[in-house]
């Protein structure tokens, strides 16, 4: 049986680029694996079985750890089953990839368990059938991701960062949030210049997905001032939603119906990603 960390991410900058003819949106995002993870055992068996520790998580076919067990079989060939036990940790509907890294972990655990048939460059082209942040979790951790989230390019960006996620209750729908994202009202930033300024150790965080996840859930805007106020020096949300993560030497207010997890920058050279704890 193989037990790996299955961790979340964060975009450290997101860029919507433009609205494409197949309905998704092109972007330009700093992409960054942090230690606030799932953990995920997995061992060969006949037939698929999933389990998951949270009762708000679907453990059918619809799961993106079946679907990518599912993947796996369809590109190998191979008729393996997988057993899975998932314990989960990352909260849905928050941005922070959880199913996403999820079905990442499944296709590395999967292809270590049968021997290794596939390169991790097939397996990171597979990944891009299940969802545009899947290919990123088979990367080292940090990379500067293109397309619809699925190009990526690796940055050698060193900082053991601390951070805090802070979570709302509510949840966001990654379709809606892009529905209402309004392409005239974004800023013309440069994203290889943001890029370049990560890599100078400039931490200017921003996401052009937060004005139209504001329209959706107003509130959030007002827990964003909420930590702004309680001094952290950058406040930006992830992905679609409705997460925030926080940089700066100070710790979150309690804030209610919210819950709050400190964690760190993590990468990973060759193998899957470890624990720190
Ligand atoms: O690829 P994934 O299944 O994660 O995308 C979920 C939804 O998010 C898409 O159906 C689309 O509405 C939206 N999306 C988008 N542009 C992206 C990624 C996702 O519009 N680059």
């Amino acid at each position: 049986m193989l037990t790996l960390i299955s961790p979340s991410k964060i975009n450290l900058f997101l860029q919507v680029v433009g609205r494409r003819p197949d309905g998704y949106h092109d972007l330009a995002s700093l992409f960054q694996t942090v230690s606030f993870f799932d953990t995920l055992h997995l061992s060969l068996c006949k037939q698929d079985e999933l389990s998951c520790t949270s009762r708000y998580i679907p453990i059918d076919h619809t799961n993106l750890v079946l679907k990518a067990a599912e993947c796996f079989r369809k590109h190998t060939g191979l008729r393996v089953g997988v057993h899975a036990h998932l314990v989960k940790r990352i909260p849905h509907r928050a941005g922070l990839g959880g199913g996403s890294s999820n079905a990442a972990t499944t296709l590395w655990g999967l292809n270590q368990l049968c021997g290794k048939p596939a390169t991790e460059e097939q397996l990171m082209l597979w990944a891009t059938e299940l969802g545009s942040d899947v290919p990123f979790f088979l990367s080292k951790g940090t990379s500067y991701c293109t397309g619809r989230g699925e190009k990526i390019r690796p940055i050698p960006l060193k900082y053991s960062q601390k951070l805090w996620i802070v979570k709302p209750n509510r949840g966001l729908s990654t379709p809606k949030v892009f529905s209402q994202v309004d392409l005239n009202l974004l800023q013309n930033r440069n994203p290889e210049n943001s890029l370049h300024r990560f890599q100078t150790g400039i931490f200017d965080c921003y996401n052009d997905l937060e004005t139209a996840a504001y329209k959706v859930y107003p509130k959030l805007l007002d827990l964003k001032t909420t930590l702004l106020n309680a001094g952290f020096s950058s406040v930006s949300m992830t992905g679609s939603g409705s997460a925030f993560f926080c940089l700066g030497d100070v710790q979150p207010p309690k804030i209610p119906k919210t819950r709050c997890f400190e964690c760190s920058f993590i990468t990973r050279e060759e193998g899957w990603y470890e624990s720190e704890k």
